[in-house]
């Protein structure tokens, strides 16, 4: 079985010494991987800039923006039997990207953005059956609402709730509190643990 997540975040840059991100750890991305590579899997994690060791066993691709990220995940998608989109991507960049570090004197004091590409939406329009896709959303208000619609609009198998809002889970922390969401309507609450823990839990359900 063929298994591909993306994990971290993603960095849109400013200027060579200025970029636009988000306080993701990549923790849980390479908690999933471990857990796939531990099951037998062949696993491909593309990731975003983090601190963590790779995980032994699997192929890791290295990107920093969204549209890195994108071209890694598309390539890849096809063979793919389970994705998990992990990754907490930017959903902006800004419009133009500086050669030359800006002087602070002459900066515009307005970034101008545009729209970076939904990773997860282009690859739910490409699925194909006997694929798998799972999201996580990312909330801070109306979890599972949000959580529901995202699986929905992305045409995802499943969704990864995550309450990003407290302290002692979720972005950087080793321990996360989630729900699973599936397309049939299941909703599978657990505990509050560490992630490692989780992604193990997450695997079991996702491959039985
Ligand atoms: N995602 C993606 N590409 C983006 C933004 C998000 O692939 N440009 C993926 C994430 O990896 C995650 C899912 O979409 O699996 C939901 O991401 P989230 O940040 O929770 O939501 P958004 O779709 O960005 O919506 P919003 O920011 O409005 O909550």
């Amino acid at each position: 079985m063929n298994c591909l997540i993306s994990a971290g975040p993603t960095r849109e840059w400013i200027d060579p010494v200025r970029f636009l991100s988000n306080p993701s750890s990549g923790k849980m991305g390479y908690a999933l991987a471990r857990a796939a590579v531990d099951r037998g899997m062949q696993v491909t994690l593309v990731s975003g800039p983090t601190a963590l060791k790779a995980p032994a066993g699997a192929e890791v691709l290295f990107v920093e923006t969204a549209r890195e990220m994108q071209e890694a995940m598309s390539q890849r998608f096809a063979k793919a039997d389970l994705i998990i989109m992990s990754a907490a991507v930017s959903d902006h960049r800004p419009e133009t990207r500086s050669k030359q570090k800006q002087k602070k004197e002459q900066m515009r004091m307005t970034l101008d953005l545009v729209a970076n590409p939904d990773i997860l939406m282009e690859l739910g329009k490409q699925k194909k059956n006997g694929q798998t896709l799972v999201g996580f959303a990312a909330e801070t208000e109306n979890l599972l609402p949000n959580a529901r619609r995202k699986l929905r609009e992305k045409n995802l198998d499943w969704i990864v709730a995550n309450d990003v809002s407290e302290k002692d889970r979720g972005f950087q922390s080793d321990f996360n509190k989630i729900s699973l969401l599936s397309k049939e309507q299941n909703e599978m609450d657990f505990e509050y643990q560490e992630k490692n823990s989780l992604a193990r839990k997450i695997m079991d359900i996702l491959c039985p």
